[in-house]
């Protein structure tokens, strides 16, 4: 339960409140971690926060993307190279990447919900030619606080995922699409029965992409889905995290929509 230190190698603005921090241990090597997996990161004197790995570097550090909303994430985003934080994990239920071989994948994130499925896409686009259709479908604010615009523009050209975006409010340059991301599940071509899903945003946009994958024949067990609620331990002690039957740091944060259909329904849950 005690943080190991960890030195800030680098940290990236990657919007105006949002940067990717690159972390490496004091001390002895990064740890292995999966998709969908989340640390939880102290800032000394503030807090702890659980957050998602978004990447490894070639260096092998962590990368974590952090959109600075309080007391601890403004510290963190605050970090310079060469400052200390603490960091546990990782921890958490992972996305079953290579269980999507043979199939079309959808993967769909909304906002931030990218940063976590930014592994996902790095394990597609590594094993590019194990899967079918690769379909990434982001829904974001603004043009401007679209994440990792030449991540997406590089899966587009050089792996072979149709790359579709669409915004909530439209700059006088946009050309694309406006509205709810699930109106791009309509341009996106995948065979429902032979398709997995990974979907990461805010609980509302996951349900509306999980129903409606679902309504046109996704299996729901293969689509899966990362659930936040408040931590504490990370470690399946304190309760805080707790949805239903679940302990969303032990038995999630990737829950499939099969279990998670019905709690998600619960109304204060
Ligand atoms: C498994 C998991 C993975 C996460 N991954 C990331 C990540 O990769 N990047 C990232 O920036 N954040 C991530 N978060 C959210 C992050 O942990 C919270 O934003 C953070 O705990 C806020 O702490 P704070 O002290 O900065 O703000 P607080 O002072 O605790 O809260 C400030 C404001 O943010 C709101 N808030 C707090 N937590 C959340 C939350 N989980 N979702 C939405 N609003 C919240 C509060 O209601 C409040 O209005 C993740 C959360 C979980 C559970
Ligand atoms: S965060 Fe403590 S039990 Fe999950």
């Amino acid at each position: 339960m005690t943080p190991a230190p960890y030195r800030v190698r680098s940290r990236r603005p990657d919007r105006a409140d949002t940067v990717t921090l690159t972390l490496e241990p004091v001390r002895g090597r990064c740890p292995a971690f999966l998709p969908g997996q989340f640390n939880m990161i102290y800032a000394r004197g503030v807090g702890e926060i659980p957050i998602s790995l978004s990447g490894r570097a070639r260096s092998g550090a962590l990368m974590h993307t952090i959109r600075a909303v309080g007391a601890v994430s403004h510290v963190l985003c605050d970090a310079r190279p060469g400052d200390v934080v603490g960091l546990r994990g990782p921890y958490g239920t992972a996305w079953d990447v290579p269980a999507a071989a043979g199939l079309d994948v959808v993967v769909a994130a909304g906002g931030l919900g990218l940063a976590p499925l930014r592994t996902v896409l790095r394990e597609l686009a590594a094993h590019r030619s194990r899967y079918g259709r690769i379909s990434l479908i982001v829904g974001t604010r603004t043009p401007m606080t679209l994440l990792y615009p030449r991540e997406l523009a590089r899966w587009r050209k050089s792996h072979d995922v149709d790359v579709q975006v669409i915004v909530d409010h439209p700059d006088h340059a946009w050309q694309g699409p406006v509205g709810p991301v699930t109106r791009l599940i309509d341009r996106i071509v995948f065979q429902p029965r032979r398709t997995a899903a990974f979907v990461c945003g805010p609980e509302v946009m996951m349900r509306a992409v999980a129903d409606n994958l679902v309504r046109r024949g996704v299996p729901a067990a293969r689509v899966a889905l990362s659930l936040e609620r408040n931590m504490k331990c990370g470690v399946g002690r304190c309760g805080h995290c707790q949805l239903g039957p679940l302990l969303l740091c032990l038995d999630g944060p990737v829950v499939d929509y099969q279990r998670a259909a019905r709690l998600l329904a619960v109304r204060e849950l």
